[in-house]
């Protein structure tokens, strides 16, 4: 019966596709995509539309990616990851539609003059490990922190963006596979051998020496086997970095994963105990009530002035052409999400429990 309901619903409501969305500018460029803040043109709501190109999709790796793409972002729910609320394919792109989070990238703010105050790093740090928690608790390695990745909303809060290449596996399990940003990666994964969540700590542990210093921890002409021999007691920290966060940072990077801060299935819960997160009420923290030292001077939900202007001074078509292939059908199954018609199938089935 239960089931019946369910299809009537959904055959009732029309997919959402690509043709429902207007181009408005291009806000952002990653290897293997283009993103776009694009408007609804039924309820005039903004979003930023992820594209990947059809014809770029040519080994079953790469569609494997593009499916743990989708499951991670429906499956993570957490205040500090970017939200979505639909996915489909057009007659030329795979298309992710997620909340437009228009702070700008941690790059951005990094780029910028002003130092990050160790109070500021001590907020964004504290957000991604949470983010962190949820995504490794529901079996995924993120394999790609950065600031390229890291957006701020438009209250000075932390977003987590793109999981391209995250990975999903079991809690006892490890992986091999190469992948992740010059500069972030563990040096597990650069040598060849099998690892599993640590990996994101150490990427943390780069990115805070870099909020600090806006540089690097280790030099970056290195092969992969001196990055290996790599000694966390030869980094030189800045005269106003307090122990606690030069202990984190060094915990963090440490070469031998079993001995890196983090290491392990609880592991997140050994980097939330740090000293240095010690004024950190994780239950504040989840409920966004912490207010951010920094702020983006935002003035609606379509302001663009944090993106990177040559994105916005580029051409792009305005709309999109939907796909009616059947090719298309086979191979792209598995790649749909509706948020509108998941809350419908969620508000049945409690009906049912009833
Ligand atoms: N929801 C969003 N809101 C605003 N900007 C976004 C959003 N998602 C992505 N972007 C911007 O688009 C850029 C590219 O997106 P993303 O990182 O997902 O692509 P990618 O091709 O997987 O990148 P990479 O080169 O890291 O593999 C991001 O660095 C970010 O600046
Ligand atoms: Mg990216």
């Amino acid at each position: 019966m239960g089931n019946l309901i369910s299809c009537s619903i959904d055959k009732k409501k029309k997919e959402t596709k690509a043709s429902d969305f207007e181009i408005i500018c291009k806000i952002g460029k990653g290897s293997n995509s283009n993103v776009f803040l694009v408007k609804k043109k039924n309820t005039c709501q903004y979003f930023a539309m992820k594209t990947i190109k059809k014809k770029s999709i040519k080994s079953d790796k790469k569609l494997e990616r593009i499916l743990t793409e989708l499951e991670a972002l429906t499956t993570v729910r957490n205040p500090f990851v970017v939200q979505i609320y639909y996915a489909f394919v057009s007659e030329k792109y795979v298309c992710f539609v997620m909340d437009f989070v228009n702070g700008g990238e941690l790059f951005f703010h990094l780029n910028q003059k002003v130092e990050f105050s160790e109070n500021r790093i001590l907020l964004y740090a504290a957000e991604i490990i949470y983010a962190l928690k949820h995504i490794h608790k529901a079996g995924f390695i993120y394999r790609d922190l950065k600031p390229e990745n890291i957006l701020l909303d438009k209250n000075g809060h932390i977003c987590l963006t793109d999981f391209g290449i995250a990975k999903k596996i079991g809690k006892f399990s490890r992986t091999n596979s190469f992948c992740g940003s010059i500069g972030y990666i563990a040096p597990e994964v650069l040598t060849g051998q099998k690892y599993s969540f640590e990996v994101d700590f150490y990427s943390l542990g780069v990115l805070l020496y870099e909020m600090k210093h806006k540089s690097f921890p280790f030099e970056q002409n290195q092969t992969n086997e001196q990055k290996e021999s790599n000694n966390v007691n030869d980094l030189v920290f800045s005269d106003s970095c307090s122990d606690e966060f030069q202990s984190l940072v060094k915990s963090l990077l440490e070469n031998d994963p079993e001995k890196r801060l983090g290491f392990g299935k609880k592991g997140y819960k050994d980097v939330m105990n740090h000293p240095f997160f010690v004024n950190i009420n994780w239950k504040i923290l989840s409920q966004k009530k912490y207010i951010p030292e920094y702020v983006p001077k935002i003035q609606n939900n379509f302001d663009i002035s944090m993106i990177d202007s040559s994105f916005i001074k580029e051409k792009v078509s305005k709309c999109f052409v939907d796909s009616t292939s059947e090719m298309d059908h086979f191979l792209f199954k598995n790649f749909c999400f509706d948020i509108e018609k998941e809350k419908s199938k969620k508000k049945i089935s409690k009906r049912k429990i009833q």
